[in-house]
């Protein structure tokens, strides 16, 4: 491991006024997307789908790392070059999901742990060579009657701290997402106290494992009221109760924050982002990592149709530049 290059890394994905752009849909996930839009899911409109948000115009404006699918790091455009060196010769680091998905957990009805340890650092070492600077491990927590269970939160935390120590022994910057999911009735102080107990549990797993946090990403969902709460809290309070969890949970050592936007509105990602980045004396740099808040206007727009490449780009740019106003208070 190499600390210098961990943190130089972790400073580009950081820096102002830029954000991640996750494009790493999993197969089911990119299956369900272009189902959306009447397009048939085959390795070749997958490939125009991801080119066509890779060659939107200015995106490495707002944009300082984009998080892609085994499938899409080795896959080549349609000139020929492959996705990842594209993305570094338009100064756009490219990184690399390397989980292999969250799985049933054993013995623990509705609950999920996240699999793909096995064999995990060769992948690693491999994807390094080839020009990965980061990577992304997933693990979701459900909330629902009497979960997630304490098993279910350590299981998943201590296999992110796995998976991050082995990334930062290949010099990779693991992104870590604990994602606690916004499906359900519940109320923002269940929330609340669900993502406190899941970053209390991942940061003591990465201290127990001697993950080194300036070389290390936080990925959050943010603190918010479920989707089918039939009172929902408002906007500053998302926002003031998501930064006074991870004021409380996340070490000021940890090299920075990227939420994903996890089935909020575009316009709610935005505002709670930049509700946020208004607050004075931040202890870590606080930006965006989305998927959905920044693709979905651009995906539907496009329907599969090569006619509107150009609308399409221009739409992803403008919620990409959006986030990124957000990501810097300014928006
Ligand atoms: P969303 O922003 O759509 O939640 O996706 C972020 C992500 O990378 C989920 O793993």
């Amino acid at each position: 491991m190499d600390k210098n290059i961990l943190i130089e890394t972790a400073q580009k994905m950081m820096l102002k006024p830029k954000g991640i752009l996750a494009m790493d849909e999993s197969s089911p996930t990119i299956a369900k997307r272009l189902a959306s839009i009447n397009v048939e899911n085959n390795e070749n409109n997958r490939r125009r789908y991801r080119e066509l948000i890779v060659t939107t115009p200015e995106l490495s404006t707002c944009i300082s790392g984009a998080i892609l699918f085994e499938e899409t790091f080795d896959q080549k455009m349609s000139d020929g070059t492959l996705f990842r060196e594209y993305l570094n010769s338009i100064g756009i680091l490219p990184g690399i999901k390397v989980d292999k998905g969250a799985k049933d957990f054993s013995c623990h009805p509705g609950e999920k742990v996240t699999e793909g340890l096995d064999g995990l650092g060769d992948r690693l070492s491999d994807y390094y060579a080839k020009g990965a600077k980061f990577c992304k491990w997933r693990a979701v927590i459900t909330i629902g009657d009497n979960i997630p269970s304490d098993a279910c939160i350590e299981s998943n935390m201590n296999a992110l701290a796995r998976y991050a120590s082995l990334c930062q022994e290949n010099n990779l910057v693991p992104i870590v997402e604990p994602e606690v999911l916004i499906n359900g009735a519940h109320s923002i102080e269940t929330c609340n106290e669900v993502t406190r107990r899941s970053l209390k549990s991942l940061f003591n797993n990465l201290d127990m494992l001697n993950v080194y946090l300036p070389g290390t990403v936080l990925k959050p969902s943010m603190v918010i009221s479920g989707q089918e709460n039939q009172s929902r809290a408002d906007r500053n309070t998302v926002a003031s109760m998501t930064l006074e969890c991870l004021q409380d949970c996340v070490p000021e050592l940890t090299a920075g924050i990227a939420f994903l936007s996890g089935g909020q509105t575009d316009e709610e990602a935005e505002t709670h982002l930049n509700i946020i980045n208004n607050q004075a004396n931040l202890p870590w740099r606080v930006t965006f990592s989305y998927a959905r808040a920044i693709q979905a206007a651009a995906l539907a727009s496009w329907g599969g149709n090569d006619e509107n490449i150009k609308k399409s780009q221009e739409i992803l740019f403008d919620r990409a530049s959006k986030c990124s106003m957000a990501s810097v208070g300014s928006l």
